[in-house]
């Protein structure tokens, strides 16, 4: 292997090109990647490859991923953009290039809009791919990245429905065989704090695990009223949020956080029953607030008798909480917003936090450069899985194994990917979307 490096360090001396070099040592190539350590190649030349970055999804959470990369790894520039919508894309650019100057690199015949944009953006001379699209489209993207030969970031949740979740697990081995990187933005999995509990936790500090409860009960989110000018597809991506097909709900959307971490406690291993209930009782306005419940409580039971109580709610004016706490024989810990640890073992953690959306990226590109694949890739689709069992559950009102919820058949898609399809649901004359009802909502 060192007669190899040392041979591609004299080729570049003499002039590779940037795109040669990350073919032959496959940073970029698909499947070419060969176990050759980047790192050793990095002394020899005395500087690091640049690695380029497309992002994908440019709102919110994709406008402040991009800049998390950057800030990351100082040798990373950001390449290409896309977006559905030419407006974000353009207030998301205009604000990255404020802040981080020449390392947007991005020009008109690199930014895509529209619902295919992403294809064009992987088939850009990238290395990453940044996921930050509502998490309906993670499946589809994160296996044209794969495919592709692409290292990717995906936001959480990676699906919505079953096939997204089976499709998701078929890329992660995609992935795995060609020695590609899928770093999840499942981001306490990457904040110190958080770390050092779960492993004190995971090596018995409160004994066997009993009862792990979660709570994302916060205020009010989501809501767009209706723009005539708009097509039934146009309105729903604009109002993604609010349309269980587009997010998942709000308990795959938002507290997959807290979901994963009783996951990630439970050493990655899934629930074997969901049972739960749900509504819709205050954020009930149509077709401003689409189909989605504003309250989920699923108890999930472990096959050794472990329970997990979950509970999130988007109410306004009511008492919130976010937290984490896992009760054993021998004590209790405290995850959110504590770090401490009850009972035989007393344990606070008092060392330094760290900006866990930097770490992220941290870890992806280090990983890439010293030619050491992470992949996160099955414990993203477990939580998110996890999330979505949950939702068939207080959709349906029934009791639903893991079996049952990972080979369900309900795709939740709309006729085509193009601005005058038919999305999955539509709203009736009133303009009312159907909401799911338990005990009349059917599981599929
Ligand atoms: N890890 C975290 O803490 C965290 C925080 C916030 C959001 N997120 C996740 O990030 C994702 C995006 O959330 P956000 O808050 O940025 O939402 P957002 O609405 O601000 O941004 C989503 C962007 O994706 C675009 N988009 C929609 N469909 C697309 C498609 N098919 N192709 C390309 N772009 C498309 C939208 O136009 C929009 O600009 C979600 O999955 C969310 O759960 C994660």
């Amino acid at each position: 292997m060192s007669t190899h490096s040392s041979r591609q360090g004299r080729e570049m001396k003499k002039g590779t090109s940037r795109r040669d070099f990350l073919k032959t040592t496959g940073v970029a190539g698909a499947g070419a990647l060969t176990g050759l350590s980047l790192s050793r190649f990095v002394h020899a030349s005395g500087q690091d490859p640049i690695l380029k970055i497309a992002l994908i999804g440019c709102g919110g959470r994709g406008t402040g991923a991009a800049a998390n990369a950057l800030e990351a790894d100082p040798r990373t520039v950001l390449v290409a953009m896309a977006d559905a919508f030419e407006d974000r894309l353009n207030s998301s650019l205009a604000a990255l290039k404020k802040n981080h100057g020449d390392r947007v690199q991005v020009t008109p015949e690199t930014s895509f809009v529209g619902l295919d944009g992403y294809k064009k953006a992987i088939a850009c001379d990238v290395d990453v791919v940044l996921l930050c699209e509502p998490p309906h489209f993670r499946p589809m993207h994160l296996r044209a990245a794969v495919e592709a030969g692409k290292h990717v970031f995906a936001e959480k949740p990676v699906a919505v429905d079953a096939p997204g979740y089976r499709s998701v697990l078929e890329s992660t081995e995609i992935a795995r065989q060609k020695n590609l990187c899928i770093v999840s933005g499942l981001c306490w999995r990457y904040h110190k704090p958080t770390i050092e509990t779960v492993k004190r936790i995971q090596d018995g500090a409160v004994g066997d695990i009993i009862v792990i409860q979660e709570t994302y009960n916060t205020g009010h989110i989501g809501g767009r009223d209706r723009d005539p000018n708009l097509t039934e597809m146009q309105f729903q991506l604009r109002n993604w949020y609010c349309f269980t097909w587009l997010s998942g709900d709000h308990n795959v959307e938002q507290h997959i956080h807290s979901l994963d971490k009783a996951l990630w406690v439970m050493h990655d291993e899934p629930p074997a029953v969901a049972w739960g209930l749900g509504g819709r009782q205050v954020r009930t306005e149509m077709p401003r607030y689409g189909n989605i419940y504003d309250h989920h409580a699923v108890c999930y039971e472990y096959a050794n008798g472990v329970r997990v109580y979950s509970y999130c709610r988007q109410h306004a004016n009511c008492w919130n909480d976010t937290t984490d706490h896992v009760f054993g024989t021998k004590g209790r810990a405290v995850i959110l917003n504590k770090w401490q640890i009850e009972g035989a073992v007393n344990w606070k953690y008092e060392g330094e936090s760290t900006n866990m959306y930097v770490a992220e990226h941290q870890a992806l590109f280090s990983a890439i450069r010293k030619g050491e694949p992470i992949n996160n890739g099955v414990y993203m689709a477990r939580s998110t899985m996890m999330a979505i069992m949950g939702r068939m559950a207080t959709y349906t009102g029934q009791r639903i194994t893991w079996e049952e919820a990972t080979n369900s058949q309900e795709a939740l898609v709309p006729s085509a990917y193009t601005w005058d399809a038919t999305p999955p649901i539509v709203p009736d004359e009133q303009g009312r979307y159907p909401v799911a009802i338990p005990g009349i909502t059917k599981f599929v």
